[in-house]
């Protein structure tokens, strides 16, 4: 018998494996599902992007292997749009890191700073990479709740002392999966200061940056000073494009990180696939004009559901940025009961919030993949499983 390592056994598993084969049934006898579930959205990718790719198909010279210095062409077009987008440089041969989207850099960041027992600080309920890559690279991790009488914010100041001294990385995401919180200034000063008194790594996840609402700009990292010391920002071209499938993000920050996570990504990948990289840059080079109508849709959709889900009897508040609503459930009801009731009696999938680590109980996340008309059905659906939850017929959080 094979046994596996104890790396991977660590692993926590999906909570709510089971959600796909009841969808298949539900879709086989004729239910009318509306899958909210994934963070994929239903709009297209830009043109741009898939004529630049098509062209970069017919060309030899695409189909080689990238490595990790893959197309100079993206490193300068993921350059151009971070100083376009926040008004400040690095430089696009040593400070700039194609990847295989964003989750590829992030699950792999570990293996650079961290050594067997060391700690890494990871939000919960939050985007599980972290987590993941953590425990494969030998870390500790040490879970952060993410609450909302704390707006949602990881409070590295309540962190204990002799946690901080451990610590080699933290992972901070806003615009937040799955809370859509946003951070501060204030709060990312006091980050970055205690990152720089612990001479910790601060891996900033800025997939979301783009995707903001009522006028709410998303800040990088790098805008609080002396954030370059100790951070490395990840961006995505999934959500802002529509690019989910095409695997390709980018991080930046100083050539010392930028050059350990090269050197592991050397021994773990050959780089993003240079026509998908060709399309990338297209794309970033045309950002202001493409990710406009995605983002405007995406505010439409967020005014459309919480509308109706208030209306269905939900209390929430409208989030200033990112993809999601994180709906708080009555008291005491266990989100992973709510979200198999709801989609098998109303076809409606959601995610529960323990599926984000155990903090995030109490909660289930809506992403907002579908049209408005889609979303106020969905949402009409789900207060019928409030309903029943309220009459007491679900299982309750232990
Ligand atoms: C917070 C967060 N970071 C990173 C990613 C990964 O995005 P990518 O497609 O670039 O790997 C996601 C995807 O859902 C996410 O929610």
């Amino acid at each position: 018998m094979i046994e596996f390592s104890q790396r991977l056994r660590a692993l926590p598993g999906y909570p709510l494996a089971e959600i796909p084969s009841i969808k298949r049934r539900l879709i086989e006898s004729g239910v009318d599902v509306i899958d909210l579930g994934a963070g994929d959205n239903d709009t297209p990718p830009p043109t741009i992007a898939v004529e630049a790719m098509t062209a970069a198909l017919r060309d030899p010279a695409y189909s080689k292997y990238g490595f990790q210095q893959g197309l100079p062409a993206f490193r300068q077009a993921s350059s151009r749009w971070v100083e376009r987008r926040f008004g400040f440089r690095f430089d696009p041969v040593t400070e700039t890191l194609p990847l295989i989207g964003s989750k590829e850099g992030l699950s792999h960041l570990p293996f650079a700073v961290v050594n067997p027992g060391d700690v890494t600080i990871v939000p919960e309920p939050g985007y599980q990479a972290y987590l993941g890559g953590s425990i494969l690279a030998g870390a500790e991790p040490f879970i952060a709740p993410l609450r909302p009488e704390n707006d949602f914010l990881l409070d590295l100041e309540r962190v204990p002392e002799a946690v901080l001294r451990r610590a080699k990385l933290v992972f901070l995401n806003y615009p937040n999966n799955p809370t859509a919180a946003v951070a501060p200034l204030e709060y990312l000063e006091r980050a970055v200061a205690i990152c720089r008194r612990h001479d910790i790594l601060l891996a900033y996840d800025n997939a979301y940056c783009d995707l903001t609402f009522d006028g709410y700009r998303a800040p990088s990292i790098f805008e609080i000073a002396g954030a370059r010391e100790v951070a490395l920002e990840f961006f995505s071209l999934s959500k802002s494009f529509s690019m989910t499938g095409w695997r390709i993000g980018f991080a930046v920050g100083r050539p010392e990180p930028v050059g350990a996570l090269t050197r592991v990504k050397s021994y773990t990948d050959t780089g993003p696939f240079l026509a998908v990289q060709k399309a990338g840059a297209a794309a970033l080079d045309q950002a202001e004009t493409l990710v406009e109508p995605i983002r405007a849709e995406l505010e439409r959709r967020r005014d459309a559901a919480v509308a109706a889900l208030r209306d269905a009897g939900f209390a929430l508040e409208a989030p200033k940025a990112a993809m999601y609503l994180w709906v708080a459930l009555p008291a005491g009801t266990a989100s992973a009961a709510f979200a198999t009731r709801a989609l098998e009696d109303t076809g409606v999938v959601v995610l529960p919030g323990s599926s984000f680590g155990p903090a995030g109980e109490g909660f289930f996340r809506i992403a907002l993949t579908v049209g408005a008309d889609r979303l106020r059905a969905a949402a009409a659906r789900l207060g019928q499983t409030l309903e029943a939850t309220r009459r007491g017929e679900l299982a309750s959080a232990t």
